[in-house]
């Protein structure tokens, strides 16, 4: 699917760094191979690729890769400003309710970037998951 032409801001990195991470996918069970890449509010990049398993439940999405690898380089604190989704089928792809939930975990105010059915989508977590679980 073509870059979106509607972002406000450049997404050009976020999508460059996704598709990049898209080519590692493993993902020999499903052959759907995702990408993702976030902005931190600090505007550094991190990305991600979904990584399957013979035990099909232990698969990580490309998602919660791109978040737990910036956790692990910059600690709990980081805050995503904006996370893009890829995939290498010209299908939808938004995020799973699981990564929505992590995704809003680091980034309450995070804008979600993903192919929809009618094209280039951009949404707040919010409004993806409406009244996210947290702890206090
Ligand atoms: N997948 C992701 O990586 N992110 C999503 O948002 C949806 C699904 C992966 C998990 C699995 O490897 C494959 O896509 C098919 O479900």
């Amino acid at each position: 699917m073509p870059t979106p032409k509607s972002a406000k801001r450049d997404l050009n990195p976020l999508l460059d760094a996704a598709r990049m991470a898209m080519k590692n996918a493993h993902a020999p069970y499903s052959n759907f191979k995702v990408g993702a890449a976030l902005r931190t509010s600090k505007g550094e990049i991190f990305s991600g690729c979904n990584v399957e398993n013979a035990s099909y439940g232990v698969t990580n999405c490309a998602e919660r890769t791109a978040i737990f690898s910036a956790v692990a380089k910059l600690g709990p604190s980081m805050e995503i400003a904006e996370i893009a989704v890829v995939c290498a089928q010209d299908v939808p792809c938004a995020p799973c309710g699981a990564c929505r939930q992590v995704i809003y975990e680091f980034g309450p105010k995070a804008l979600v970037y993903f192919q929809s059915a009618k094209g280039w989508k951009s949404m707040k977590i919010t409004d993806l998951l409406p009244e996210g679980f947290r702890l206090k």
